[in-house]
């Protein structure tokens, strides 16, 4: 991973916890890949849309998420500007998935890896906030400081090696994979950013849902559904 990846991300994000042993009962993991999610890079700091921002908030601006709706002016000097700053996806799928059956009952594993490679692990019984704003507040102060209570950790990791430690049949969807077919122990990750495909390499088996182009949470509603039949 490039320095530059590591940018706007609070330093005192740090400290081991999990990953996940083998479930005693199958479950289902969701991995949500290189998620457009980050706190303002310290490049754009002093850009005139972000300090306005960052008024009107009345935060410092490296203590706000990175948001093209607010910050796009600001963003154009961004490596991957296209595919940064897109926090809204990362909330409408935890609102499904959290809120799913497949959550409900006790068998979802999930996991938030973010653009500069911050893992962030979301207890299953998290109540995330409807609210965009409140939402954007929580997540602050997670990349802040590392931990909500026992909802939400953060630790270093890349998508890789996320991957690389976790139990089951891992997959990768994308459009133009094969024919998607769940299994009981199923890690499935999902893209968390609005264009192109994945930056990292992976090896594991693609798999598609359908041929057209599909927002990440209808993806995650689409696996959530597949599991919760089978
Ligand atoms: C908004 S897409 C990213 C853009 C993607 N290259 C596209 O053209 O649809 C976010 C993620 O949703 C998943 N996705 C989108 N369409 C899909 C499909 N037809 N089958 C499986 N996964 C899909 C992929 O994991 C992708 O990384």
């Amino acid at each position: 991973m490039s320095g530059s990846r590591k940018e706007g991300i609070g330093a005192t994000i740090r400290g081991n916890f999990y990953i996940c042993q083998k479930p005693a009962h199958y479950m289902l993991t969701l991995v949500v890949g290189e998620a457009a999610l980050e706190l303002v890079p310290l490049s754009i700091a002093n850009h005139p849309v972000v300090l306005r921002s960052a008024r009107k908030r009345g935060k410092p601006p490296g203590a706000m998420l990175l948001d093209s709706n607010f910050h796009h002016a600001a963003m154009k000097t961004l490596d991957d500007a296209e595919r940064r700053g897109r926090p809204d996806i990362v909330h409408v799928i935890l609102l499904c998935a959290l809120e799913s059956v497949v959550a409900r009952k006790g068998d979802l594993t999930l996991y938030i890896h973010t653009y500069n490679d911050y893992c962030i692990w979301v207890n299953p019984e998290t109540r995330i906030p409807r609210s965009y704003n409140r939402f954007c507040g929580l997540f602050e102060q997670l990349l802040e400081k590392g931990s909500i209570q026992n909802f939400l950790k953060v630790e270093e990791k890349s998508l890789a090696e996320i991957l690389e430690e976790l139990p089951g049949e891992k997959v990768v969807l994308e459009r133009g994979g094969s024919p998607f077919k769940i299994q009981k122990d199923a890690v499935c990750v999902v893209g968390g950013f609005p264009h192109g495909g994945f930056l990292t390499e992976l090896s594991h088996p693609k798999v598609a849902i359908t041929e057209y182009h599909l927002p990440a949470w209808t993806v995650v509603n689409e696996i959530l559904v597949r599991y919760e039949l089978l």
